[in-house]
């Protein structure tokens, strides 16, 4: 099976786009359960553009499903997992002036920060992912400092234009799912995945999770968001009925 994480984040960023309290985050995640969803994703920033603390508590505290919490390697964010302990943290890396998360962590280059805050949030319970580009250096740096799962930015995929750097990026997302599931480590992917493009990674056997938060989010305006995330569990669904058929 292969489970769908939802990200809610964007419905906080029109919540704080007017200053008001609504909409609210935790309507969503259960809006998004009612449609299917197997988990909700929230990124607690930095900056709080969009999730604040008390969104986490409240969705950590009111779901029947899994939160799995996209955070920053800082002493900060590690404390927070302590006192919330979602069942699953995502490590992401973050620069401030970012739009989205631009790319994958640099596990290798990181290697102590990312160790120690993988250490410090098993301690609290969670699983723990680490957000990694299509690569194999970086698929088996993760594998060295502890990771329980991978999650491949599918950006590079979900951005390419022509039908050859389409391939090309999605051999990448391949090669990487299959070097992590020989070693062991679980396999999740998201970034930019949308109606029209999660079908090649939602095929890939390796894969367990996806996690999408924009295309969902934007469909949900004129749909609404249950069926929005039903939309998207049924692609997903179906990409692995044809997996191994001619597409
Ligand atoms: N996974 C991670 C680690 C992310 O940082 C994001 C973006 O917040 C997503 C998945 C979802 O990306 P999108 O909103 O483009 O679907």
């Amino acid at each position: 099976m292969i489970r769908l994480g939802v990200n809610i984040d964007h419905v906080a960023t029109v919540r704080n786009a007017r200053g008001e309290a609504f909409p609210e985050p935790l309507a969503a995640a259960h809006a998004a359960i009612l449609g299917g969803a197997d988990q909700i994703t929230v990124h607690l920033r930095e900056d709080r553009r969009h999730i604040r603390d008390a969104d986490v508590e409240l969705i950590a505290s009111g779901l029947a499903i899994d939160l799995n919490l996209e955070m920053a390697c800082t002493e900060e964010m590690v404390a927070k997992a302590t006192a919330i302990k979602p069942q699953h943290v995502c490590l992401v890396p973050e620069r401030r002036e970012e739009i989205t998360t631009e790319g994958g962590l640099d596990v290798a280059g990181n290697r102590d920060a990312v160790a120690s805050t993988i250490q410090g949030v098993k301690a609290a319970g969670c699983s723990v992912s680490l957000f990694i580009d299509p690569d194999e250096a970086a698929v088996l740096a993760a594998n060295d400092v502890g990771a329980d799962a991978i999650e491949i930015h599918t950006g590079r995929y979900a951005s390419a234009k022509s039908p050859a750097a389409i391939v090309r990026e999605f051999l990448a997302i391949r090669q990487a799912a299959t070097t992590a599931k020989q070693l062991g480590i679980r396999v999740h992917a998201g970034h930019g995945l949308d109606y029209r493009n999660v079908w090649r990674v939602a095929a890939l056997p390796e894969i367990e999770e996806l996690n999408i938060g924009f295309a969902i989010i934007s469909r949900a305006l004129f749909t609404g968001l249950s069926a929005a995330v039903r939309q998207m569990r049924d692609e997903m669904l179906r990409a692995r009925e044809m997996a191994g058929q001619d597409l």
